[in-house]
């Protein structure tokens, strides 16, 4: 548990920091998830009882327990995305990364993933990459985007 010790350090181990805590965790799995006895590391070294620490992950919608790939995408599913073509974003997603929502491609690169509304509905379709917005969107600038994720890894 050295990397956890580190980070655990790294903040003092104070319970405020909880959630940056486990954001530095995430990071360091080199899977964007937290690892289930990382978890419960946590807990223990902050004196925090673990269905805190899961209430914690569960209401920051960005914490996984499964490991992921390094980009998250969520294909917005709500309403105006909906109509405004979210499904065709999807299909095209899952053909240019030959994954469906849920998995992970084999590279590690990506996760696909549905989500509701992330409040980038004046924009739609959208979708978030981690924490960056992409709005509408066309086939051509979806291709660019996953293009120039790509060439950054
Ligand atoms: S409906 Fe898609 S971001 Fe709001």
């Amino acid at each position: 548990m050295e990397k956890v010790d580190e980070v655990l350090e790294k903040f003092r181990y104070a319970k405020e920091d909880l959630i940056q805590i486990l954001l530095e965790l995430q990071m360091l799995s080199g899977k964007n998830y937290l690892p289930q006895e990382w978890v419960e590391y946590v807990a223990k070294a902050l004196d925090m009882p673990m269905n805190k620490v899961y209430g914690v992950m569960t209401f920051y919608g960005m914490f996984s327990t499964k490991p992921r790939g390094k980009n998250l995408i969520e294909v917005c599913k709500s309403g105006p995305c909906h109509v405004s073509g979210s499904q065709g974003i999807e299909l095209m997603l899952e053909k240019e990364l030959a994954i469906k929502p849920g998995e992970t491609t084999d590279d590690g690169l990506f996760t696909l993933e549905r989500s509701n509304c992330f409040g980038a509905c004046d924009i739609a379709p959208a979708i978030k990459i981690g924490e960056k917005v992409y709005g509408n969107l066309t086939p051509d600038s979806l291709r660019a985007v996953i293009k120039s994720y790509r060439e950054e890894a």
